[in-house]
């Protein structure tokens, strides 16, 4: 049988003013469809997945607006960490809560706060990598063309060859900057999409041998899922987690990786730039979600509430942006100074 995972537990501030308030990206209807990231990934999976067999793993402090978003979810399909651990705890508990049902169980991870284009392409794609799991030692994992030498990914180079399913040669997580230059050179490597596929076994194999410690906490706990004892237990077993990723901790170290390249049109949506990159733009290259009206204006993101009307006139370049009570006019691509004011204003209140 097939699950899915979706991993709902992370936190994000390049959203703001968006993404505060304690929501972070997975939550926000950031496309301006009417569905949040972690809808649209829900809905992504209901097409080849029975609905029952989909869990989301999050914070404690999150699962209220799980529920709220997603309230066909059972209490059994939200697992709530006490505490960020990353995304190799996470990966566990919900290894180890399946496995103690479905030892058979080929589970699909998903991040929750992606975009993808082709959901037909990547629905193919997808079962190309579960075929590849059933009852096999293998930990798969998508990969994608990468067209940047971006520093916040991880790159896999693989043994070419005819079959859909690559070994794996070298996975290497967020490498520096001169290192992703060289790697996107090369013309050898692929981006991680941080979409995994893998039998239960094959990965629960993984932590015992490479992360063994996460390994055994999660499996003393075995006996409490699915209990009126499993909080408590998670908690614990949680409190006694370090903070690490699935990619340092176990799909940099593992020798069984496999890839399946995927082309689906993708995006992590890392920033307001991105979002204007990827969505579609009018004749003045211009996006605009919400209710605008705009003079020679070009290359522009406007995003604001439909009940408000915004105005510009003469802008190049940037980002209007309005939420709750903030309004935000800044340069859009100059994106390293936007931490800087997220921090001001945050200093304020
Ligand atoms: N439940 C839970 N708990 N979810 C978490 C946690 C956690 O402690 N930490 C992160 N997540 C969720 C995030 O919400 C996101 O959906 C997903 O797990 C991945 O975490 P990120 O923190 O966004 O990872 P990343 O972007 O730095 O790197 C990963 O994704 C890249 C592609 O976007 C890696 O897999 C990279 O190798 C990959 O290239
Ligand atoms: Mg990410």
């Amino acid at each position: 049988n097939h699950y899915v995972v979706i991993m709902a537990g992370g936190i994000g501030s390049r959203f703001w003013p968006y993404s505060r308030n304690g929501q972070p990206k997975q939550f926000l209807d950031i496309l301006g469809t009417g569905r949040s990231l972690l809808q649209m990934t829900y809905e992504r999976f209901l097409p080849i997945t029975d609905k029952a067999n989909i869990f989301v793993v999050t914070n404690e402090d999150y699962a209220g607006l799980v529920r709220e978003q997603l309230p066909e979810l059972s209490d059994n399909q939200i697992l709530e960490e006490p505490l960020r651990r990353n995304t190799a705890p996470c990966i566990a508990y919900a290894s180890y809560k399946i496995a103690k049902k479905d030892p058979e169980a080929v589970i699909t991870v998903a991040p929750s706060d992606h975009v993808i284009f082709n959901e037909d392409k990547f629905r193919k794609v997808l079962e190309t990598a579960i075929a590849a799991a059933g009852g096999q030692d293998k930990l798969i994992t998508i990969g994608l063309k990468p067209n940047r030498p971006e520093t916040g990914y991880g790159y896999i180079q693989y043994h070419e060859s005819d079959d859909l399913v690559k070994r794996v040669k070298t996975f290497t997580e967020k490498p520096e900057r001169e290192l992703a230059k060289k790697f996107l050179e090369s013309g050898d490597f692929v981006w991680n999409s941080g979409i995994f596929v893998w039998g239960v076994k094959a990965i629960i194999k993984g932590f015992e041998e490479c992360l063994p410690e996460v390994a055994e906490t999660f499996s003393d706990i075995e006996k409490a899922l699915y209990t009126d004892k499993e909080q408590r237990a998670v908690n614990d077993a949680y409190s006694q987690c370090g903070n690490i990723s699935i990619d340092y901790g176990v799909m940099e170290k593992a020798n069984n990786v496999y890839v399946v390249l995927g082309d689906f049109g993708w995006s992590d949506l890392g920033s307001w730039n991105s979002l204007h990159e990827l969505s579609e733009k009018n004749v003045d290259n211009n996006v605009i979600q919400g209710n605008a009206i705009v003079y020679e204006t070009t290359n522009t993101l406007i995003k604001g509430p439909k009940d408000k009307l915004i105005v510009v006139q003469g802008l190049d370049g940037y980002l209007v942006t309005e939420c709750g009570n903030v309004t935000l006019i800044c340069k859009k691509d100059e994106e390293a100074k936007f931490r800087h004011y997220v921090a001001d204003v945050k200093d304020q209140k």
